[in-house]
């Protein structure tokens, strides 16, 4: 049986298909000569990240197609009821790249506390001229522990990122309007757990206590932060977003960093992606990254293996 990973895999997971006896074929087919090439190789499975478009007419166009899967979590570019409806499998990976979102969070966090996306940005143009004024600048760092998180969505996410918060020293709270508690266990190297519990608290009250703000929250209608929200954040806060684009307001985040309401932000996903707003990028207070959350080699090989394991359990 022949698998297509039209968006690339990891090797993790040609091998673990292959071990199977699957044949895995990894070229990259434009999105308009996908139909064709699946019915000349008559492809079982199409595996698939976020670019290429899983639709109505493919599934329609595509007899041999018994499954389509998705490494990653949204599945916005699969009409995957449709797929069910005619008898296709349609899977996931949600849980494989919790832990590398949460680390993302952290290298905002960590990385925000000392300045070190303004310092990555001055230190190659002023770092020999101007060392001991950019050590001033530089100079009023403060620490994440003792600090505390507030998590707004404490799915798997959120949780991942209270447990690096709780590893660090800070103290965790959350708002879930749909999760009125949680416990969390967290595992050592050398096999000993820590359990915590948690109640959720209202967003305000979250808003009102968290110094640092961290969103993992599903795509919304509406923004979750916006200006009102920012302006019962407590002075000097910081907030991170690598969700999705659109949970937080972006106008008012700048409005809240030009007034210094906010320390800095750090963003992963942008309302307008792929080409964020030029106000974002430039703002001296945020740090960026390319929605990269899930983009590690450990996250790309959970995500191989358990795609290889869910399919080998449902076409075998
Ligand atoms: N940056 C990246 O590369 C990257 C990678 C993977 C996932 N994500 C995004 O991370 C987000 C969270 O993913 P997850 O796997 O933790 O999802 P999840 O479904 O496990 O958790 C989401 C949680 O948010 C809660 N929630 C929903 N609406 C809410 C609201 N208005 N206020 C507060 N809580 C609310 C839900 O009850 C749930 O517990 C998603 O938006 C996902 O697209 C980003």
């Amino acid at each position: 049986m022949k698998i297509l990973a039209n968006d690339g895999i990891s090797q993790t997971g040609v091998d673990a298909m292959q071990n199977e006896g699957f044949e895995v074929l990894t070229t990259n087919v434009a999105q308009e000569q996908l139909v064709n090439f699946i019915n000349e190789n008559e492809i079982v499975g199409l595996l698939v990240r976020s670019a290429t478009k899983v639709r109505k007419d493919l599934i329609d166009s595509c007899p041999s197609l018994k499954l389509i899967g998705r490494g990653g979590v949204g599945m916005d570019n699969i009409d995957v009821d449709y797929a069910r409806e005619k008898g296709l499998h349609v899977i996931n990976t949600p849980a494989a790249s919790s832990e590398s979102v949460a680390e993302l969070v952290f290298a905002h966090l960590f990385g925000g506390v000392r300045f070190l996306y303004d310092a990555n940005r001055n230190m190659p143009l002023d770092g020999d001229s101007k060392f001991k004024q950019l050590k001033k600048n530089y100079a009023k760092g403060s620490e994440l522990r003792g600090k505390t998180l507030g998590v707004i969505g404490f799915g798997r996410i959120g949780q991942a990122t209270a447990k690096v918060a709780l590893g660090v020293g800070m103290k965790v709270i959350y708002h879930d309007p749909f999760m009125d508690d949680a416990s969390i266990s967290l595992s050592f190297y050398d096999g000993q757990t820590i359990d915590f519990k948690f109640k959720s608290i209202s967003k305000d009250e979250l808003l009102k206590s968290a110094d640092f703000v961290t969103l993992h929250v599903p795509a919304q209608k509406e923004y979750v932060i916006g200006k009102p929200e920012f302006e019962i954040m407590k002075s000097g806060a910081a907030i991170v977003n690598a969700a999705r684009g659109g949970v937080i307001d972006e106008v008012a985040l700048i409005d809240a960093l030009e007034k210094n309401k906010l320390a800095f932000a750090g963003l992963d996903v942008y309302e307008s992606e792929p080409s964020p707003e030029i106000k974002i990028l430039m703002n001296p207070n945020i740090s960026l990254s390319p929605h990269i959350g899930a983009a590690t080699g450990e996250a790309q090989d959970r995500i191989g293996t358990e795609l290889a394991n869910q399919i080998t359990t449902l076409l075998k």
